[in-house]
């Protein structure tokens, strides 16, 4: 409708008519069957408010989102359509790899094409917000929610932010998903990886290496913007008008609407923010959130507080505007499906081609660590024992692949038949994924559901025994093992990172067979693989892959696909590094430069520094040779680019594709900055010995960063330019910014 119509209807709703429209609820409040994630627990709000209460959390399906709304309409005196959000995070029932896997893709364009097809997939049912894509910088692998980034570095998160937002959104209004970017801001530097954590940071590192991603996803058009959980140095993010006001709204010139993440108005008082509900509804809506998702607090209190005289009702106004403007925007008003139908749901979820590329995603999401003797891939004779917890395992997806469909998971067992078979391919699960009881009470399991998960120790033995007999069979193991998918994601934060106990007792056995042992590693994070890796001989990352993981992985074990995954968050050595990242800072004493005695370095004196797999590292079944880095000019001047080159020759007989990452080092700053900053990258195919020179465009814009003043700028001076196949690279060229 008419803006000045959406205007006139404002100011004909009762103030409690407007609340309504701040408020989202899940689907029990509408007695649907829903999804809902977070703690379930009485939420003390009035039946009018749930009448009145204008958006949905996790309901999905045409049918069920038309009956929810048919309700909600019928016999209203202002009917404002619901609008239905969710968490579709990675794939709505086509999931394709978690973020982590999709960030070792480097390859922005064809997840924007995922990310299409996901808001396809979810807009035919009856949705139009997703609360993605999360863009928080992750450096700290006991963090759970490591699963939903890109990872560690703030260039390459800024690229795949803005192509998920603009796969999510291009087809709006009509079609497509509103993107709703979260958690902002720094979640990620929850402090000792903790969820829920204090973050405490400089404005300058904030700026420098935790907004960008937002800030892209921002610039590509996202609509929403989902507040987080944590304090930034000290005032809870959904309560810190800083950040929200001044930086997203007044600085990024963001005007659309700013929802809490769950509950977390209400926990401004756990929080030791605000001295009760009323008082953390007005410091949030003074920070301008608009919707309270999942808490009593503006449902209760924002009308006591206009009443009283403690909050101008303006306020609530401005929010409400954001919020019809974006069910308006939507064209809801004129339809409230969308379009979403039965039909429509038949014929866009799940098609072969979104498996179809579900599938490539996948492929180019894994990430080969190691490849002794080149082990692989594997000869289709060779007979293979394929053992572990995840052989079978229809459980791909990840934690927050909340609307996937298990059932359509190409197992790994799956996608190896396809290869072998019943004469060559032999398969145990060998013990469970995960025997820690306590992690499944954690989840709310109860004792005999915890019984179907965790095998008696009698089971477990024999378990045990039948892979080793099957492995005896072989010529070679396969051994899928991996964290179990509730060990990760929201609320999954560790302590230890090895794989599971049962899982390396087995490892172990099996590797006294003396027989070569090819690692999968199913994981929603980095796992330490430290003691692992001499074990053996190949190790494939395939995190949590996705419904077309089992198929993606036996195109690469068995040779079809050549691997070109590239890790986009570093592999630790040992637990005690995190958080660990590659663009480290010099220091005064780097082992790497330092004249002082071996003891008095900024390094450990019981493990080494670097990781045990560095970010931008992955091999694949070919040797590409980089040579000849050259520079156009040795000079540039602030207002002149300069290009970067080299030459990359692929020394194998197979095609190969090859991701060329460019790091540049800024010499000497009055705000130090890091050994190396990724500012580029290409993906390069090679035909069999075929040599291409990439070059990389160098300006002022890229050698930018955030100085004394917290503003940004550039400083005349040496920079090192680094090409190469990962972030270990050495060799660099150097130019002088005059
Ligand atoms: C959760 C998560 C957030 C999610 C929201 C709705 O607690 O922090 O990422 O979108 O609640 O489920």
């Amino acid at each position: 409708m008419e803006e000045s119509k959406l205007r006139e209807l404002l100011n004909s709703l009762s103030i409690e008519e407007k609340i309504g429209q701040l408020i989202q609820l899940s689907g029990e409040f509408f007695s649907a069957k829903d999804i809902s994630v977070g703690p379930q627990k009485k939420l003390g709000i009035t039946k009018d408010a749930v009448e009145l209460c204008g958006s949905v959390l996790n309901v999905v399906g045409a049918k069920e989102t038309h009956r929810i709304q048919d309700a909600y309409l019928k016999g209203k005196k202002h009917p404002i359509p619901l609008i239905f959000m969710s968490d579709i995070v990675y794939g709505f029932r086509t999931i394709y790899p978690i973020p982590l896997g999709l960030g070792a893709t480097w390859n922005p364009d064809l997840i924007q094409k995922a990310y299409r097809n996901t808001a396809e997939e979810a807009y035919a049912s009856g949705n139009q917000v997703t609360f993605a894509p999360m863009v928080d910088l992750a450096r700290d692998a006991r963090w759970g929610r490591s699963l939903e980034s890109t990872g560690e570095d703030p260039y390459l998160n800024s690229r795949f932010a803005a192509s998920m937002v603009k796969g999510l959104q291009e087809d709006l209004p009509k079609y497509g998903l509103v993107s709703c970017v979260k958690h902002f801001a720094a979640y990620g530097a929850v402090e000792s990886g903790r969820e829920y954590n204090a973050t405490d940071m400089s404005e300058n590192r904030l700026r420098q290496y935790y907004l960008p991603s937002y800030k892209a996803a921002v610039d590509a058009g996202a609509k929403m913007v989902m507040s987080s959980f944590n304090t930034l140095n000290g005032v809870p993010v959904t309560g810190n008008k800083w950040l929200l006001k001044d930086i997203l709204r007044k600085e990024w010139n963001f005007d659309g609407v700013i929802i809490s993440d769950y509950a977390a108005i209400a926990e401004l008082v756990a929080h030791g923010f605000a001295k009760d509900n009323q008082e953390a509804s007005k410091l949030a809506l003074e920070a301008t959130v608009d919707i309270d998702m999942k808490s009593p607090c503006y449902a209760n209190e924002l009308k006591p507080l206009v009443t009283e005289g403690k909050l101008d009702e303006s306020k609530i106004d401005n929010a409400v505007w954001r919020v019809l403007k974006l069910k308006n925007d939507l064209g809801l008003f004129e339809d409230p499906y969308r379009g979403s139908s039965e039909e429509l749901e038949k014929k866009l979820i799940m098609t072969p081609e979104k498996r179809e590329l579900a599938k490539k995603v996948s492929t180019e999401a894994m990430v080969l660590l190691k490849n002794e003797n080149n082990m692989l891939p594997l000869d289709k004779n060779k007979k293979v024992a394929l053992i572990g917890p995840y052989e079978n395992e229809h459980e791909l997806l990840g934690l927050w692949a909340v609307h996937g469909d298990r059932k359509a998971t190409v197992t790994i067992e799956d996608g190896f038949k396809k290869y072998l078979n019943s004469d060559n391919l032999f398969t145990s699960k060998g013990t469970d994924i995960l025997r820690n009881k306590s992690i499944f009470r954690s989840m709310g399991l109860n004792s005999e559901q915890i019984d179907h998960v965790v095998s008696s120790k009698e089971i477990e033995e024999k378990n045990n025994e039948d892979a080793i007999e099957t492995a005896r069979k072989a010529d070679i193991i396969v051994f899928a093992a991996g964290e179990h998918t509730i060990e990760s994601g929201e609320a999954g934060s560790r302590g230890n990172l090895t794989l599971p106990d049962n899982q390396l007792e087995l490892l172990d056995k099996l590797s006294k067979l003396n027989k070569p042992i090819i690692l999968i590693c199913i994981s929603g994070r980095p796992l330490i693989l430290t003691d692992v890796e001499p074990k053996v001989s190949a190790i494939i990352e395939a995190w949590f892959p996705g419904t077309e993981g089992g198929n993606a992985l036996a195109d690469i074990i068995f040779g079809k696909s050549n691997p070109s995954g590239r890790l986009s968050m570093s592999f630790p050595y040992a637990v005690g590094q995190l958080p660990i990242y590659y663009s480290q800072f010099s220091t005064g004493r780097s082992v790497k430069t330092s004249t002082h005695s071996s003891r008095f370095m900024s390094k450990y004196i019981d493990i080494p520094n670097d990781p045990l797999y560095s970010f931008g590292y992955g091999l694949s079944y070919s040797k590409v040779k980089y040579s000849n880095l050259r520079l156009s000019s040795k000079e540039l001047e602030m207002t002149d680019n300069l290009i970067a080159s080299i030459d990359v020759t692929n020394m194998s007989d197979r095609n190969t594709t090859e991701v060329v990452q460019m790091y540049i080092q800024d010499k000497f700053a009055s705000v130090v900055q890091p050994v190396k900053s990724l500012k580029g990258f290409e993906r390069v195919t090679l035909n069999p010995n075929e040599t291409k020179t990439v070059n990389f465009e160098i300006n002022k814009k890229m050698l930018s960063f955030y100085g004394l003043d917290n503003k940004l700028t550039v400083e005349p001076g040496e920079f090192n330019i680094f090409i190469g196949p990962n972030s270990d690279v050495e060799d660099f060229a150097t130019f002088n910014l005059k």
